[in-house]
């Protein structure tokens, strides 16, 4: 396998262009049903009545479900084991947030549906709600995930400066383009869903507990979905919802999402208020980190997701405290969402760290490499590789960093102030068990396939490259099937683990598939591949041939031809090894992962995979009356491990690089005080960056194959994400001397920030 290379389109760009990849609300049934929901308008209390009389005489209703007659699902297992499902709905008449779903008509057209939704009338018995954790009444404050280094009171103790403060982001909404639908079409009792999922394999396994039948009896056909950025990696109320609708009509039913429901009904990212100090010496070295997270979870609800731990992974500081805590409140259920936990992790700390330099006089990159974490922090383990330093060198080179003055407010273009900043940049490694299938057939061509869905990160077209370039045949004689639990069960798309986990499947199935062809080869006195062994021999041109002698091989089709085979199928899977999660989420919940990861590494068994790492250097303008910032360019160099597709790999960071641009600047879910509706669930309210936003972003992918996966990769998504608000956070205080610790930067909150040198600030 070599670097980049082949063409570069999408395997799937012509069918996305023309119309005909099947989305999950295009798949056509005949005498198809539509479900549509009526939400909650109170956030807490129960449903004291509920009127449906009317909806259900109303033309063209089939059915009106509503708690008293939801039937009790069971409770599907946590994913991993960890992370539970968001709380059923319907089946209690308890309302734990606003635009819960309290009832559900099914209609023969979207229009009857909604018309007789309209027509319920629901009588609540409403409480007051706890929306904060001021309220007296907010009681469950659970500590989530900590870890604790050395002293931090000896670490502050020995400091000669200490700085921090309170940084808060926001409540953010994924809002992908698509809205999430769910189609569900029985027969007897076996049932296909089509659904806006991350994860086929976990859907199918979901429904099948609920529904209370045997995994085989459900699959998932969902090959594409039209944006997620963690949405769909729970199985969302609806999604049973669906399911129960068409098997209570007798007909293939489709529930699809309205947009203010996308808000209310698939996750957001949850707001968090995080409190971090730093102590340090004279010369710029961290001798304490102290990092506590508070954040909002939902009643009812137990989703996790670590903040404060990036404070643990990303400086060699010998004494550090990080910790998370939630408070459940009347909202909706949260969910991962883009770089989840070290987004907003990183936004306090690499602030931190930005007004740390400041008080030092030093230069932020510098400060930077004098913490560089040579090894792995918590374990004293080497990284298997880490081109962190390289990521920060080139950045600044490519960017242009030598020429910054470091004096706030020193540049000025007209009525611009303009400021450049930057920030490190981490995401954890993570590689889950995948099954693939790999089909040789004796044309030529060759076909791989396992049930991950595509939405919209280019797997379809690495994967294609990749089995293409490990069986040594030209890519468009490959394809990859994919979005189907009839094919082997891949991992849920995310923790940017795709590619490592659906590339390590690769490598076992079709490495099978060439020994078990070689095998038949090996055996038959004609071929000149006769008496050769695994370790002999190569692939490519469409054959399998002698690795020093490339003349002596022969093309897979005479292999399958001279041996009566049409095709020649195997089935091989990865598995998830030991230190998944091991860099980050090994400290994930300290008693449960961390405990058999810190056993591992005592064993003195590997490296530690550093997972994606990278640095952000941004130049914004700020209007100096206005305070709109605008951010003009943006320099991202990222050590990806080896990048199977430089095409690709640049998108999935550009992506994610207008991902932080809206994170930092615009989007924002606002939950009214008084009873947690969602003010602005709407996308003219809910604001993310459009074209005219989008900066020129340069991409530069540094370091080489990592030796932690079989063919060197490192996730490259979300890493692109992480570090960027905190990057235009110290650009915007380098533009105008004011450091917002509060995301979004808009321009009331930078109006309304009043400049000071570096608050809490002490040299001396
Ligand atoms: Mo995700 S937030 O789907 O890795």
């Amino acid at each position: 396998m070599t670097g980049p290379g082949g063409p570069p389109g999408r395997v799937d760009g012509p069918a996305k262009a023309a119309g005909t990849a099947p989305y999950p609300s295009d798949f056509r049934y005949p005498d198809l049903a539509h479900a549509v929901l009526v939400r909650a308008t109170v956030a807490a209390g129960r449903i004291r009545r509920i009127r449906t009389g009317e909806a259900a005489r109303a033309p063209g209703v089939l059915a009106v479900v509503t708690h008293t007659t939801m039937p009790d699902l069971r409770t599907p297992p946590r994913l991993l084991g960890i992370l539970p499902h968001p709380p059923a709905n319907l089946g209690s008449g308890e309302i734990r947030h606003h635009g819960q779903y309290v009832a559900m008509v099914v209609a023969d057209t979207l229009h009857q549906a909604v018309a007789a939704a309209e027509a319920i009338d629901v009588e609540y018995a409403a409480e007051r709600p706890v929306l904060d954790r001021a309220d007296p009444r907010a009681r469950t404050r659970e500590t989530l995930a900590t870890v604790r280094r050395g002293h931090l009171g000896t670490g502050f103790t020995s400091a000669d400066v200490t700085v921090g403060g309170t940084y808060t982001t926001a409540a953010n909404t994924h809002a992908p383009i698509g809205p999430f639908t769910t189609t569900a079409v029985w027969d007897g009792d076996r049932v296909t869903v089509h659904d806006s999922t991350q994860n086929p394999a976990e859907v199918r396994r979901a429904v099948a507990a609920m529904f209370g039948i045997p995994r085989e009896n459900v699959r998932v056909v969902a090959p594409f979905v039209g944006g997620s950025f963690g949405a769909g990696s729970r199985v969302w109320p609806h999604v049973a919802l669906a399911v129960h609708a068409a098997r209570l009509v007798g007909r293939p039913v489709r529930l699809a999402l309205t947009r203010p429901q996308m808000f209310t009904g698939v996750g957001h990212r949850a707001a968090t208020e995080q409190r971090v100090r730093l102590g340090a010496t004279l010369d710029g070295r961290l001798t304490a980190i102290e990092h506590r997270t508070h954040r909002y979870g939902a009643v009812g609800d137990a989703e996790i997701e670590p903040v404060a731990l990036v404070s643990a992974t990303s400086y060699a500081c010998p004494n550090v405290d990080a910790r998370d805590e939630r408070t459940r409140v009347h909202l909706p259920p949260s969910c991962a969402m883009r770089a989840p936990g070290d987004a907003q992790g990183n936004f306090a700390l690499e602030s931190a760290m930005d007004e740390l330099a400041a008080t030092l006089g030093m230069d932020p990159v510098e400060l930077r490499l004098r913490n560089h974490a040579d090894v792995h922090p918590n374990t004293g383990m080497p990284w298997t590789s880490r081109a962190l330093a390289e990521c920060y060198r080139v950045g600044a080179e490519r960017f242009g960093w030598s020429a910054r003055d470091p004096e706030p407010r020193s540049a000025r273009d007209g009525h611009d102030l303009v400021g450049w900043g930057m920030a490190g940049a981490a995401f954890p490694d993570s590689r889950f068990a995948c099954a693939m299938s790999v089909t040789l057939y004796a044309d030529g061509t060759a076909r791989a396939a396992t049930s991950t869905t595509e939405i919209g990160t280019g797997t379809a077209t690495v994967m294609t490259r990749v089995v293409a370039r490990l069986l040594g045949l030209p890519v468009e004689r490959v394809t990859f099937g994919f979005g189907d639990t009839g094919m082997p069960a891949a991992p849920g798309v995310g923790a940017s683990a795709t590619t490592a986990s659906l590339c390590a499947a690769a490598e076992e199935a079709c490495g099978r598939l060439v020994r078990e062809l070689l095998a038949l080869a090996a055996t038959d006195p004609e071929s000149p591949l006769r008496g050769a062994r695994p370790g002999d021999v190569a692939t490519s041109g469409g054959r399998i041939h002698l690795r020093g002698d490339p003349s002596a091989g022969e093309t897979y089709t005479a292999i399958l031809r001279r041996h009566h085979r049409e095709h020649h199928t195997v089935e091989a899977s990865s598995r998830t090894p030991w230190n998944v999660l091991a860099h980050h989420g090994g400290n994930l919940v300290a008693g449960r992962l961390g405990a058999p990861a810190r056993a591992a590494f005592r064993a003195g068994r590997a490296r530690m995979p550093s997972g994606a790492c990278g640095a952000h250097f941004v130049e914004v303008r700020v209007d100096a009356d206005l305070g709109v910032v605008r951010v003009c360019r943006v320099v991202t160099a990222v050590d990806g491990g080896r990048i199977l597709d430089a095409a690709g790999a640049r998108s999935q960071i550009t992506g994610a690089v207008v991902g932080g641009v809206g994170m930092a600047l615009m989007e924002e879910t606002r939950f009214e005080p008084g009873d947690g509706r969602i003010a602005n669930a709407t996308l003219t309210d809910y604001l993310v960056p459009v074209h005219a936003d989008v900066p020129d972003i340069d991409v530069a992918f540094v370091g080489g194959p990592d030796p932690a996966h079989p063919l060197g990769v490192k996730g490259v998504g979300e890493v692109g994400l992480v570090g960027v608000a905190a990057a235009v956070a110290n650009a915007v205080h380098h533009a105008t001397g004011i450091r917002v610790r509060r995301l979004p930067i808009t321009p009331e909150r930078l109006l309304g920030t009043p400049r000071r040198t570096n608050a809490r600030a002490a040299v001396p």
